[in-house]
């Protein structure tokens, strides 16, 4: 159908990686950075059309469209069938299309998934090869008969006989992003950048994981996964959703402030977590990918360590500016900016130019084995027993630092009701707030009602349901600033949540739940944070809680009969109680 020039095979080894990459070189989408500061890696510039996943273009395509529900784009399949065949007949003309059969956790594992992405992308091959175990050992563990995702990409560009191509070819025309749910089918069209194009990301491992979790009684969620070891050795692992550019990588490769002697954490994942109930009665998580695709600007030698040292060599950086030595840099990468960059459109960049030098949503694909924290069990198999989930967003006002819901039941709410402010990570308005349930608007392949209904269920099918835990980094003070430091100091939290676990820590009950006072937390190393600045930081204000509330009704409204009695029961008991 989409009558490419040539067919490749990938066997994902890493002389097909530097192959590739030498043709990407060649056809100036790859410039090979300076291999004395920055060896092996690669910068792409994408198309300014092509930046950041695109929400309105990305649909869910089940037979009806109350099973897509109300948050997601619906088209009727076989009218979706339809402009398919009508877009990808031809799209690969004069292109290679590479086929990669790749596994989303550790091969063999019982809880992986393997799928196949066909793509008419070398930039896409690169990417896949580092996000995903790829290549000839999957293609071997498939055989002719275990099932997998078909996964259908072409940048839309089709290159007409003797036509030179450009660096970043994409279709300025269209794009789509289009699931099946029911026949386990992934398409996507016209985009070449992130979670458009690599399809085992947020397409598989969320969109359609999602669905094969509800039918099979398990989660797949936008979490990252740490483990945090006490000093006395004890190890608890938690799980914990923001969305898209809220911080889940920092926080999965925190490394623990002054005052923290003896703790440590590490990390098995910091984008997607599965997690299925444990023969032990617990849950158990695996991080189903294999690399990072991680948010460049703000990354810093302050705000996390960890990343500036996994990103010394074997990178792909997207969308970030150049140095004139041949090195990267980006906004918040250093206090002072260089005095000369190239930007990420490929234009001379000063600091008085007045413009961003890498794209807001400019990344970075390295592998997971770079990351300094990796925890040791972070490919088991079997995966790491769940003792706590965080929920966070972006939020100014409002939200306080940290809460514990009193219930799995109550906790569901909390995350279903999470709030927060747009980031560049998607395209269209930044900064505004939404209700963003489980970090998983975006990423839920069926109806959120149902999602949420799963999520009680869930937690009946194990022993002992983890803690429910909402926090937000991200308030501001009447000037504007951040009133927490965040990044290392959000292990303050974090040790307050593992003591919670561990049945230790104190606190004190609220309309929300169960918050800490001042005294509750280790300050030890820490004297920017006031008992007065605290309170602001826990605040919770009555009006602003009314104003919340009406906003959860919207959603919950929205939801209409696929809303769980449960939570609207819930919501009915957070109006009397904050009225009272
Ligand atoms: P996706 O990969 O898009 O799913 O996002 P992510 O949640 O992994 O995002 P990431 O950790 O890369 O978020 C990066 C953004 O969050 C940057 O703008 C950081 O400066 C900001 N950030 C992360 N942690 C903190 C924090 O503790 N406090 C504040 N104020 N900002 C933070
Ligand atoms: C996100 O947007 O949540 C990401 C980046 O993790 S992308 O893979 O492009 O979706
Ligand atoms: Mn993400």
């Amino acid at each position: 159908m989409a009558k490419p020039e040539s067919i490749v095979w990938c066997d994902g080894s890493q002389a097909e990686y530097d192959r590739l990459c030498g043709e990407l070189v060649a056809a100036g989408t790859f410039i090979r950075l300076n291999d004395r500061l920055r060896p092996n890696s690669y910068l792409a510039r994408s198309h300014p059309s092509d930046v950041a996943r695109m929400e309105d273009r990305t649909f869910i395509c089940s037979q009806k469209k109350e099973d897509a529900g109300p948050t997601n784009n619906w088209i009727d399949p076989r009218e979706m069938r339809a402009t398919l065949t009508r877009l990808f007949d031809g799209c690969m003309r004069g292109r290679t299309m590479y086929v990669m059969p790749f596994s989303m956790g550790p091969i063999g594992s019982p809880i992986a998934q393997v799928g196949v992405e066909i793509s008419d992308s070398a930039y896409v091959v690169a990417n896949m090869r580092i996000m995903t175990r790829m290549g000839r050992a999957v293609a071997e563990w498939l055989g002719e008969d275990r099932p997998f995702v078909p996964c259908v990409h072409s940048v839309g560009a089709p290159l007409a006989p003797g036509r030179k191509d450009v660096a970043w070819p994409c279709s300025e025309k269209e794009k789509w992003i289009v699931h099946f749910p029911e026949t386990r089918e992934i398409w996507s069209f016209g985009s070449g950048y992130g979670g458009n194009a690599l399809l085992g990301k947020k397409c598989l491992a969320l969109r359609i994981a999602s669905v094969m979790a509800r039918d099979e009684g398990w989660l797949a969620e936008h979490m990252l996964i740490l483990g945090v070891q006490a000093p006395s050795g004890e190890k608890t692992y938690m799980a914990a959703a923001f969305p898209s550019a809220c911080g889940k990588t920092n926080l999965a490769m925190l490394i623990p402030p002054a005052g923290f002697s003896g703790w440590k954490v590490t990390t098995i994942g910091e984008d997607i977590a599965w997690i299925k109930p444990g023969p032990d009665g617990r849950f158990r998580a695996i991080n189903p990918e294999y690399g990072l695709f991680g948010v460049a600007p703000g990354t810093s030698q302050h705000t996390n360590p960890n990343a500036m040292q996994m990103l010394q060599a074997n990178v792909i950086f997207t969308n970030v500016a150049m140095t004139p030595e041949g090195d990267v840099w980006w906004e918040g990468m250093t206090d002072e900016p260089p005095a000369r960059l190239i930007d990420w459109q490929g234009k001379d960049w000063t600091p008085d130019s007045g413009r961003l030098a890498a794209h807001a949503n400019a990344r970075f694909t390295v592998p997971a084995a770079q990351c300094p924290s990796m925890d040791p069990a972070w490919e088991d198999p079997a995966g790491v027993p769940i003792s706590a989930f965080i929920f966070g967003g972006r939020r100014s006002t409002t939200v306080p630092l940290v809460v514990e819901a009193p219930s799995w039941e109550e906790g569901t709410y909390m995350a279903a009701t999470l709030g927060s402010e747009t980031t560049a990570a998607i395209t269209g308005k930044v900064g505004v707030v939404r209700r963003d349930p489980m970090a998983m608007l975006a990423f839920c392949g069926y109806n959120m009602g149902d999602y949420f209904a799963h999520w009680l269920k869930m937690g009946r099918a194990v022993k002992q349901p983890p803690k429910i835990f909402r926090v937000n980094w991200f308030r501001r003070d009447a000037g504007g600033k951040f009133l927490w430091p965040g990044f290392s100091e959000n292990m303050r939290v974090l040790a307050w949540i593992v003591e919670r676990c561990q049945g230790s820590a104190r606190g004190q009950e609220t309309p929300l739940g169960l918050m800490p006072r001042y005294e509750d937390l280790n300050w030890s190393g820490l004297d920017k944070v006031s008992a007065a600045r605290f309170s602001e930081l826990t605040q919770v204000d009555a009006a602003a809680w009314k104003e919340e509330l009406r906003s959860h009704d919207e959603l919950f409204a929205k939801l209409g009969a696929r809303l769980p009695a449960a939570l609207e029961a819930r919501r009915g008991r957070m109006h009397e109680k904050l009225a009272a």
